[in-house]
Parts: C-alpha cells; structure tokens; sequence
C-alpha cells in the first residue's frame, strides 16, 4: 500500500472510532448510560497508537512538507500544535472515563462536554489534513521523507491488531467486530 492510502486508511479508522465514541455520547442525550469500558477503549486507543505513533510520523512529514511546499506552513504549524490538543484533551477525557469506570460519581455534563470536544477537534483536524495536506504530500515528499516519517515512530504493532493484546481492548474489538447487537436508540431529545 502506498504511504499516502495508508495515511487515509489510519484517519479513516479513527474516524470511524470517533463514530462509536459519539453513539455512546449520544446516549448521554437520551438518559442512558454509555458504555464506559468501551469508551475508555477508545480513548485509551487512540492516546496509545494515535498520539504515539500516528502523530509523531505526521509531524516528521509536516516538517518536510513545510521545506518542499511553504505555502503549506500555516497550516502545518496548525496541526502541529492542534496534536499537543489532541493529547493534553485526550488525557483528560481518559481520565474522566476511568473515574466514571470505577464508579465515582460524576456529573454527565463533564464527560459530555469533554467527549463532544474532543470529537468535533479530532474530526476537524483529520478533515483539514486530508484536504489540505496529503495531495501535497503525494505530490511534493520523496521516498526519503516517507522512510524518514515513518521511523520517526516506534513500529509498535497496532494494540488492536497484534495477537499480543490479550483482553486489552476487548470492548473496542467486540464492537467493531459487530458482535454485539446494535443498538437501537431514541434520536436526541432536542435537535438544537
Ligand atoms: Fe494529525
Ligand atoms: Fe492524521
């Protein structure tokens, strides 16, 4: 696969996490608990492969970018920073998932604000890289930039995939896999 499909083929994956962790928001809407183990799945996920691995090869290709194309840079520079966002944010809602786990009690409005952010900047960054930033880079980056991004993360195998991640994720990969039934929930009370 080339490096730019398989860029697309990372965002795409989060993106469709993103989309599991909004329905389990979604039921904040309707009353209903959220399935907090797969919420800390998710989160804890995409703090372990996406913030470790995913974001430290973009940046390592942002900062070869910005050489090749500079009428790129503002933007580079941009998502550069909106990764420390992503982490800092993602790091507390992590933390607020593991409270609301161990069954503390905890206002809704805080996992939902925290939750409801973090998707719509996620979503944001991942829609501005795809359409600003790798046309440019499968145009613009040579064979040396790709080697060069991609060791600038450790080739950790994917938690979710390797055969190693015992019953780690086990939430995330039930749901995923569709074995768990769907659910069938109200639309949101208010369409505001
Ligand atoms: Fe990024
Ligand atoms: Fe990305």
């Amino acid at each position: 696969m080339n490096p730019v499909m398989a860029w697309h083929e990372e965002h795409a994956y989060f993106a469709r996490l993103l989309q599991v962790l909004q329905e389990e928001v979604d039921t904040l809407y309707t009353g209903q608990t959220p399935n907090y183990e797969l919420l800390l799945d998710i989160v804890s996920y995409l703090r372990e492969y996406s913030d470790q691995v995913h974001h430290p090869r973009e940046d390592e290709a942002f900062k070869r970018l910005a050489r090749r194309s500079p009428e790129l840079r503002p933007i580079l520079v941009r998502l550069h920073q909106e990764h420390r966002v992503i982490a800092q944010s993602g790091d507390r809602l992590r933390e607020l998932v593991e409270e609301a786990v161990s069954d503390a009690v905890l206002p809704r409005a805080d996992i939902e604000a925290a939750a409801s952010t973090y998707i719509v900047y996620y979503r944001n960054h991942i829609a501005t890289e795809e359409k600003e930033v790798l046309p440019v880079a499968a145009r613009s980056l040579t064979e040396d930039d790709w080697l060069a991004a991609k060791e600038a993360a450790p080739a950790k195998a994917d938690p979710l995939v390797g055969g190693d991640a015992g019953d780690r994720f086990r939430h995330l990969r039930r749901r995923i896999a569709g074995e768990t039934p769907p659910h069938h929930r109200a639309a949101p009370a208010t369409s505001a």
